[in-house]
């Protein structure tokens, strides 16, 4: 019994940076399709803390507003203060491993943050940036 437990919480350390791979590889051949060419970490790095100013309000917002310029730490929702788990997948394993979710998110951040919709470059890029953390 416990030799099949600890070789299931090997396994589930084990699949989840492959599945990562899987999901981020899969959604790059997309952007691909849809345009986008070499894929950039750096253009990602410095648009994850460029001030881009909010068309109503004029605030400044950035990616690292709610996920910190660390991704290996926890960040915070920068409107309701709620915890977000580490966006790097060495910190949390789950990150990267569910395309519908990845898709969702980049869709509301992007909109909140830079008030209009990612281009599949910029989410191409910034997957590769978040893999790499
Ligand atoms: C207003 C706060 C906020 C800002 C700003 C923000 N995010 Fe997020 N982000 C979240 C929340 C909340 C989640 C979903 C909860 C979770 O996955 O822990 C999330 C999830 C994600 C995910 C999903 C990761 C996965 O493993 O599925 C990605 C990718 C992401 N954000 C990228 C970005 C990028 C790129 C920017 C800048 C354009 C950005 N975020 C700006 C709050 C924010």
């Amino acid at each position: 019994m416990k030799t099949i437990a600890v070789a299931a919480a090997l396994l589930a350390i084990l699949a989840s940076p492959a599945l990562a791979d899987n999901v981020v590889d899969t959604l790059l051949k997309q952007y691909e399709k849809q345009g986008a060419t070499a894929f950039n970490a750096s253009a990602a790095q410095s648009m994850w803390t460029r001030d881009f100013v909010d068309a109503k309000t004029s605030e400044k917002r950035r990616c690292s507003s709610c996920h910190t310029e660390d991704l290996r730490r926890p960040g915070k929702q920068a409107v309701t203060g709620k915890v977000i788990e580490p966006l790097a997948p060495s910190a949390n394993p789950k990150r990267l491993t569910d395309p519908e979710h990845i898709e969702k998110w980049f869709s509301r951040n992007c909109k909140w943050t830079l008030g209009r919709e990612c281009t599949p470059q910029e989410k191409g890029d910034f997957l590769v940036m978040i893999r790499a953390k």
